[in-house]
């Protein structure tokens, strides 16, 4: 079975009011996230944060202060012994719901690795920007990706890598070795700041 863990019970600090309710094109952040992840998984969890209208096509969560602890609340539940989901054998694809723009086929790139052998894949883009390290000296750009989600994990490493608690700002950077790299898609942007939104709506009108 494949699992949709959908994120988003933050708090969008940086962008001022809940970004996941914020509307583009009519529709709103978590929708066109969920929508997506609804056409690509046998079941989907969202792990919200209390707030704005549930959906009856999705199993909802509550989520924690972290974005380490929401995706651990969505494992908890699939980790019940009541349920119908195999923590050994199942794909668990989690992704930010502040990635609403994801596309099917970068969902499917990453379920793709996975099913044939992968025990993590992530979407990846070039950095087009020079950069510099914070502490000074400048940077190869080449050596570096940008990570995006959907990440897509065997269900049993996804477990192992929640362990031990460990705060990550995605589920792949818990693993050093071992990620399998698939193309992802400029447009795939996390509406972070306001300005945010009006590209996505741009974006959206492009695709
Ligand atoms: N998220 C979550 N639970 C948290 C924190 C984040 O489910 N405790 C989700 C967000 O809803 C978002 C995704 O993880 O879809 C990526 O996080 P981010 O873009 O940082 O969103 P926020 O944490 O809400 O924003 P900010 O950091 O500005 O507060
Ligand atoms: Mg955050």
């Amino acid at each position: 079975m494949i699992v949709g863990v959908v994120l988003a019970a933050g708090n969008s600090t940086r962008f001022g009011t809940l970004k996941q309710e914020a509307l583009i094109g009519g529709v709103s952040v978590m929708d066109r996230a969920l929508d997506t992840a609804i056409k690509m998984c046998d079941r989907v969890i969202l792990v919200h944060n209390g707030g704005g209208l549930l959906r009856p096509d999705v199993i909802a969560v509550e989520g924690g202060d972290t974005r380490s602890q929401s995706v651990r609340a969505a494992l908890d539940f699939i980790d019940a012994p009541y349920g119908e989901f195999d923590q050994v054998h199942d794909i668990i694809v989690v992704h930010d719901a502040a990635r609403c723009l994801a596309t099917p086929i970068v969902w499917s790139r990453v379920i793709r690795a996975v099913e044939d052998d992968a025990i993590c894949a992530v979407p990846t883009i070039p950095i087009s920007d020079t950069i510099r390290h914070r502490a000074g000296a400048p940077a190869d750009r080449d050596q570096f990706w940008i990570v995006q989600t959907p990440q897509a994990f065997r269900a049993a490493t996804l477990f192992e890598l929640h362990e031990d608690e460990p705060e990550c700002s995605d589920d792949a950077g818990l693993l050093t070795l071992g990620v399998t790299f698939v193309p992802g898609d400029p447009s795939n942007i996390k509406i972070t700041h306001p300005g945010d939104l009006a590209i996505a709506a741009g974006l959206l009108r492009s695709m």
